[in-house]
């Protein structure tokens, strides 16, 4: 690693990971065919972001839109997800990476569940990259279940409406305690954020590029922190 890498490196890194299918596509293969290839991809920038000591990586892989997919492609994902669990989580733990899920997991398969949770027991106490997927994730849910919350606590009496800040809100969004992404990036071409992290990305540096996630190598992923080296962050100051 370059001394300036380490200069100035993003702490958290959100990555939106688009473009499987057109990937696919452009290969006239089926759509799934790209989703395999993409988890290739998640293997290396996994790696590559513990080897230059990223502390926070949050890799969107499917959101509460992506339900209204073809049922086939749907379950085609869950399945490389828990492909995905059973092959790497000892590999992930033997690197000292902290697993976890962010989203409702509650409408994924029972087996699915389980194996999440096994993961993130067994690698709850490691203290490297924090791994976080986020899996039947949506930016709007995550508030809203956040507010149900506060508004429960006010109902209860455990607290009063002058009691909301910012810091309370994020004590109850799946990011707690982590800090906000400081560089979220998309592939595939596409400049919006699809409902990803829209609280914490409130200051985020954005990054896009047009190469498709199965083609995102950790060269490119260099490219995208370099940038953000170069950036200037003011939060609305001068
Ligand atoms: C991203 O690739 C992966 C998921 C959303 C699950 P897409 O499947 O959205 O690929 P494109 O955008 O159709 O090319
Ligand atoms: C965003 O990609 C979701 C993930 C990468 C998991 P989509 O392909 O679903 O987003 P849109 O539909 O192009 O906005
Ligand atoms: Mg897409």
């Amino acid at each position: 690693m370059s001394e300036q890498i380490a200069a100035k490196l993003p702490a958290h890194i959100g990555i939106i990971m688009d473009g499987n299918g057109r990937w696919a596509k452009l290969q006239n293969k089926p759509r799934i065919f790209g989703h395999k290839a993409g988890v290739e991809a998640i293997r290396s920038i996994v790696k590559a972001s513990s080897k230059i000591g990223i502390k926070v990586l949050t890799l969107y892989a499917f959101s509460t839109e992506n339900w209204k997919r073809p049922k086939a492609e749907v379950e085609g994902l869950m399945s490389l997800f828990s492909n995905y669990l059973k092959k790497e989580v000892n590999e992930l733990h033997k690197n000292n990476v902290c697993f976890r899920i962010i989203g409702e997991k509650s409408m994924l398969s029972g087996s699915l569940v389980n194996l999440i949770a096994e993961s993130e027991a067994l690698t709850k106490n490691n203290t490297g990259l924090v791994l976080n997927i986020a899996v039947n994730y949506g930016g709007r849910d995550e508030i809203i279940w956040a507010v149900k919350e506060i508004a429960r606590d006010i109902a209860l009496g455990r607290m009063e409406p002058e009691d909301i800040d910012s810091g309370m809100l994020e004590r109850h969004l799946y990011t707690a305690g982590l800090q906000d992404p400081d560089l979220i990036i998309r592939t595939s071409g596409e400049l919006r954020l699809s409902n990803f992290l829209i609280w914490q990305s409130a200051y985020s540096e954005l990054w896009f590029t047009d190469v498709l996630w199965p083609d995102f190598t950790e060269a490119v992923y260099m490219g995208a922190i370099n940038d953000f080296q170069k950036r200037k962050r003011r939060y609305g100051g001068v």
